[in-house]
């Protein structure tokens, strides 16, 4: 891997930080942060929000967090390769892959497409791309499989065959959500309140809103908000299975960091599932494009796209509960899975023409040969 483009620095074990790295970031040099944070909290303008309703927005970088611990845990076994899962657009995954070469280490990726198109080549749409440009190693598995062998089992499969190879691998579970992956947004929790205390100091949220895919990410935001002096109430929308099944996975979580509470005391989950995981009705299509055209925010549709729409809609159909409250909606980035749906948003995107000029308009130079 090493080569003449001056890459050495990705041969050297245990990793270190590139020399030029510790300048960027004030921090040991054995210490090497994947994540850019603290990440922006801004003032969030949608309309029609309830009485002295105030909304913000935190702009989140999701799988990265709960990828700081796990892959300290993985350099820290020895570990030469990560095992991961997910859907086939999974963010997850294409964060694990790029993270995974940035401490070189190499990436297998276990991907869930329709059974239909399991044996052809998956080709190169939103994170598809940049996990295939990483050089990640995927392999598919169709919807059925992945029902009948669960996520588990196939990792373990996969760990098993690279073991027999000499390899080292270590797996990240679905989404990063284990308890160890919490701790990701444990500390976002910390972040936000740090943040508060840096700002005027008198917005204190009473409500986070987020979306929930896998688990991991309400666990840690519960958890660390019930613990902390923020104490806000978290509400999730769940984009895939029900809040029971939700409830469930998020004690498991928390059970594993010995907390000590129930999730159903310190999280409210709602279904925001619509027509199935990853799939949109052309109404949640609008309004992320809508939510584009009035506020410049740019949700995904799978996961934070569908959580503020199903917040609205509460929001309309239970005014009084968000009246006077001060909202914190966490967005969860993915923002490489709206290129799976450009085929679904082209009828609601902005119309273009081509420029109406003058061919007697004369020239006057600007910068370089071109322009
Ligand atoms: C963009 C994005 N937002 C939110 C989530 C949900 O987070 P979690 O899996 O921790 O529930 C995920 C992953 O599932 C995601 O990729």
């Amino acid at each position: 891997m090493a080569s003449s483009l001056g890459f050495e620095f990705l041969t050297k074990k245990p990793y270190s930080p590139p020399s030029w790295a510790s300048h960027l970031h004030p921090l040991p040099s054995h210490f090497f942060s994947l994540a850019h944070l603290p990440t922006p909290i801004h003032r969030w303008n949608l309309p029609n929000l309830p009485t002295n309703t105030e909304l913000w927005i935190k702009l989140s970088g999701n799988k990265v967090r709960k990828l700081e611990f796990l892959m300290a845990d993985a350099i820290a076994q020895g570990a030469d390769s990560i095992i991961t899962i997910g859907g086939i657009q999974s963010n997850h995954c294409r964060a694990t892959a790029v993270a995974a070469k940035y401490l070189n280490l190499d990436c297998f990726l276990i991907l869930r497409t329709s059974d239909l198109l399991v044996d052809q080549d998956p080709g190169l749409t939103g994170n598809l791309l940049v996990e295939r440009m990483v050089g990640a190693h995927v392999h598919l598995i169709s919807k059925q499989e992945y029902a009948k062998i669960g996520s588990v089992t196939l990792t373990n499969v996969l760990k098993e065959k690279l073991i027999k190879e000499g390899r080292r691998p270590y797996v990240i579970p679905v989404g990063g959500s284990n308890s160890l992956g919490t701790w990701g947004y444990i500390e976002a929790v910390r972040e936000i309140e740090q943040q508060i205390q840096k700002g005027t100091g008198n917005v204190k949220f009473d409500d986070i809103v987020v979306a929930c895919g896998s688990g991991g990410t309400i666990a840690g935001l519960s958890l660390g908000s019930s613990l902390s002096a923020l104490k806000a109430r978290v509400h999730a929308f769940s984009v895939c299975d029900d809040p029971d099944y939700f409830h469930n996975f998020a004690q498991g979580l928390l059970d594993g960091l010995k907390a000590g509470v129930s999730s159903r005391d310190i999280v409210h989950i709602q279904n925001a599932k619509g027509l199935g995981y990853a799939m949109n009705t052309s109404e949640e299509l609008n309004f992320v494009k809508e939510v584009a055209a009035t506020t410049g925010v740019v949700l995904d549709p799978v996961y934070s796209g569908k959580a503020a729409y199903a917040m609205l809609k509460d929001m309309s159909e239970n005014p009084k509960k968000w009246e006077r409250r001060k909202i914190l909606f966490i967005h969860t980035g993915g923002l490489l899975g709206l290129y799976d749906k450009v085929d679904q948003l082209a009828s609601f995107v902005g119309n273009w023409q081509r420029m109406d000029v003058n061919e007697s308009v004369p020239r006057q130079d600007g910068i370089g040969k071109m322009f």
